[in-house]
């Protein structure tokens, strides 16, 4: 009984679940008093902001029981139609917040209140109108999804890789977590199979030989893998002939031989279980040339364009395919590459967009701000100014010695 509660309650953010549960709420204990034990001459309704009394509000008691329970069943089960009539509901309650102070209260009390209630309700229906794709997709848990089995994902010791497995646990998945530090995967392995009750095994390995790469593809010889994560990678900052050839090769090895070693040997066996998913953390740095950083970020188009292929080639077969494209996020990357620090989205930020953009598009860039940044300069500028301005920026993030 708790698993089935956990499972389902992780099919959507805590946010919505506490939204959810004020709908609940609403409909099965608030509304029914409200309805049929509330006196006419006493009860209150409030639409837009305007207060209705006696049987007027009884009568608008109907419809705001009604939006409650549809609001429940709609977050449980997560119907399509939740997108955009959520955000439109909450919407009204922001106008009502922003009203009714000002008509009801008045003075400098009814104007805070009705800045700062109309303005978290307005917040909310902005988050809630973010959710579209959230809503128009199978959000049923990937275990499900995929019919169980492993999910292998590389680079699972730190950052992006382990926020990957803390979630993909989450859904019920048995994981093979990969890396070259052991102690981090065992420590991290213990810690999913105790919370989540899944199987968790490591291989500790480096990806950047091709000798790795080949004893990862042996070692799920004798798994049912129904999920890829090629998310290993490593930058390197600075300019380029000032840069050791053997790292850039080893760079090159990890963040494009790998991947395509593992999905050429993977694929296959993924094709004729007749479900699963490939995941490929590429990156906004690979959708235009960044000096400085033009090995990684080469690297990185790579990853970019090979998975949204592979998208392309695989509709139909039952294999999801999705390339995620996170912008500066939170993790051990940067201090590895060699950048100046600066701040970004979280890892589980970053994890929860391609989860819930795998199986309904190619690639998802996770932020709006790095979308924002990534679409304004690549769409308008022309590419010579493109690169400039590329070059600025990453002058920023690259420190003295380096450029
Ligand atoms: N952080 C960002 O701002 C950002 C932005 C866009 C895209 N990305 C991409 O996100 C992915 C994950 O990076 P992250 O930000 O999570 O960085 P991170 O915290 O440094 O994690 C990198 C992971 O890759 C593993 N790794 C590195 N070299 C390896 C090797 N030779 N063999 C096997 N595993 C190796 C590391 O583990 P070990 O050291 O234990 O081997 C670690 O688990 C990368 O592909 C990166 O390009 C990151």
């Amino acid at each position: 009984m708790l698993d089935w509660i956990q499972l389902h309650f992780a099919r959507r953010p805590m946010w919505m679940n506490a939204l959810m549960l004020f709908c609940l709420y609403m409909a099965f204990i608030y509304s029914p008093f409200d309805l049929f034990v509330k006196p006419v001459a006493v009860d209150e309704e409030v639409w837009f902001g305007v207060r209705f009394h006696g049987s007027a509000a009884k009568l608008l008691a109907v419809p705001h029981w009604a939006i409650y329970a549809a609001g429940a069943y709609g977050f449980w089960q997560l119907r399509s139609w939740m997108w955009p009539w959520a955000s439109i509901y909450a919407g009204q309650v922001a106008i009502a917040f922003f009203v009714w102070p000002l008509l009801y209260v008045g003075g400098f009390g009814g104007f805070v209140s009705a800045i700062v209630g109309g303005g978290l309700f307005a917040l909310l229906t902005r988050r809630l109108w973010n959710t579209r794709e959230f809503f128009q997709g199978d959000q049923a848990p990937l275990a499900e999804r995929y019919g169980g089995g492993t999910a292998v994902v590389t680079g699972a010791s730190a950052g992006i890789g382990a926020a990957f497995a803390r979630a993909l646990a989450e859904h019920g998945l048995d994981l093979l977590l990969v890396a070259r530090r052991k102690e981090r995967l065992d420590e991290l392995a213990g810690a999913l199979e105790k919370q989540h009750g899944v199987s968790v095994s490591v291989a500790a390995l480096d990806l950047a030989a091709p000798a790795g790469q080949q004893a990862l593809i042996d070692a799920t010889e004798d798994l049912d893998v129904s999920m890829l994560v090629n998310n290993a990678g490593v930058g390197y900052s600075g300019r380029f002939d000032g840069q050791d050839p053997e790292r850039l090769f080893a760079l090159v090895q990890l963040n494009c031989a790998a991947p395509l070693a593992l999905t050429a040997a993977l694929l296959p066996r993924l094709r004729e279980r007749g479900r699963g998913a490939v995941i490929f953390t590429g990156s906004v740095a690979g959708k235009q040339p960044l000096p400085l950083h033009a090995a990684y970020a080469a690297s990185k188009a790579f990853d970019n364009l090979l998975g949204e292929a592979l998208w392309g080639e695989l509709q139909g077969t039952g294999v999801d395919v999705l390339v995620l494209e996170p912008g500066t996020t939170d993790t051990e990357f940067q201090d590895v590459a060699g950048e100046i620090p600066h701040s970004g989205q979280t890892a589980d930020e970053v994890v929860e967009t391609a989860l819930r953009s795998l199986g309904h598009r190619p690639s998802v860039v996770s932020g709006w701000f790095a979308w924002l940044r990534t679409n304004a300069g690549t769409r308008l500028l022309p590419r010579s100014w493109l690169v400039l301005v590329a070059k600025r920026v990453m002058e920023r993030q690259t420190p003295d010695h380096l450029r």
